[in-house]
């Protein structure tokens, strides 16, 4: 019998509590998660923290520290450019005088309650709150750790990787069987990672677009070309698993009306993967037309498809209709 999907925390609880912050990962154990998923960037002296990008303003208060208006710039990032401040910028000390707020105020208001309350996470101490929760509640509690912007940091001499496997491995989590997913939109960087460590590595594809590191080799494949059987085959060269953009298992027309699904579990099953797949939010901005007001349903529809992990903002309720409540 196939094990039950895993519930990975998106961002930690982030449909209640400021994304990449220790609130939103702890309450996401606290919730049931099997796995908390730290975005991680990179400070100016090399400290790995979490946040999805590397320019902090929509999920930090840096905008209000007068002493740092003088770092707001223009960079070009991963092939766009961004207005901001960047994590690359600011020491961890300096970094540590911020906090969280959210992203998304509009949709998500309760949590502008929490705007101002906490700190920058490093990848060190969300390791440090996921052993204490291990040994609290006696489950196994995994992280997830995404390399963010990998070829710009690296051609900045910030590398992430080796930073990622040195935390890791300095925390005992070792081998293929360690609960750890390490994940990444680019190719490259996993490749590289997958000579250097047996943890799992997972390649990320979107519905849309190209691997940053294919646009700057001159690489013309897009994602989509990446999810037939021979693409999945040659990801099972270097990764365990795939986590993809929902659409591409079920699609959904203009209207955001879902289309029958493809075969994308069999055939990354196929080629020996893994399939977790993102991002599941009781928002009816982010649900089908099919299934708003019933965010159940849609995670009862990936269930049922044969899927082996969910990433998802409110991942009590992804628990819940797992476990038939
Ligand atoms: O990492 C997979 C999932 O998190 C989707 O990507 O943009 O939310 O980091 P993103
Ligand atoms: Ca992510």
């Amino acid at each position: 019998m196939q094990n039950l999907p895993i519930v990975i925390a998106h961002r930690g609880a982030s449909g209640y509590r400021p994304e990449h912050t220790l609130a939103a990962y702890e309450l996401a154990i606290n919730m049931g998660a099997d796995f908390i998923e730290p975005d991680l960037v990179i400070t100016k002296d090399g400290v790995l923290i979490a946040r999805h990008e590397n320019e902090i303003s929509e999920t930090t208060n840096v905008a209000s520290h007068l002493e740092f208006s003088n770092r707001r710039t223009t960079k070009l990032i991963d092939g766009e450019f961004k207005s901001g401040w960047f994590s690359e910028d600011f020491t961890l000390a300096e970094i540590k005088r911020l906090r969280a707020k959210e992203r998304i105020p509009k949709i998500r208001p309760h949590n502008i309650n929490y705007d101002g309350l906490y700190e920058i996470p490093t990848l060190q101490e969300i390791i440090d709150l996921v052993q204490r929760k291990i040994v609290e509640t006696k489950r196994t509690i995994g992280i997830y750790p995404e390399t963010k912007h990998p070829t710009y940091f690296r051609y900045l001499d910030l590398a992430l990787e080796e930073k990622l496997l040195e935390v890791l491995s300095a925390n005992g989590y070792k081998g293929k069987n360690a609960p750890v997913f390490i994940q990444s939109f680019e190719v490259g960087n996993l490749e590289y990672l997958s000579a250097k460590t047996d943890l799992p590595l997972v390649q990320l594809i979107n519905d849309k677009g190209q691997p940053y590191d294919f646009l700057l080799q001159g690489d013309e494949r897009k994602y989509i070309d990446l999810v037939d059987l021979a693409g999945l085959k040659q990801i099972a060269n270097y990764a365990q698993a795939i986590g993809i953009n929902k659409n591409l298992l079920v699609p959904q027309d203009a209207s955001r009306k879902l289309l029958p699904p493809t075969n994308l579990v069999e055939n990354a099953h196929l080629a020996g993967l893994l399939i977790h797949v993102w991002t599941f939010r009781n928002e009816d901005n982010f649900l089908p037309l099919n299934f708003q007001g019933n965010p159940q349903a849609e995670y009862q529809l990936f269930f049922d498809l044969g899927i082996d992990g969910i990433f998802s903002d409110y991942p009590d309720l992804a628990v819940k209709v797992l476990q038939g409540n």
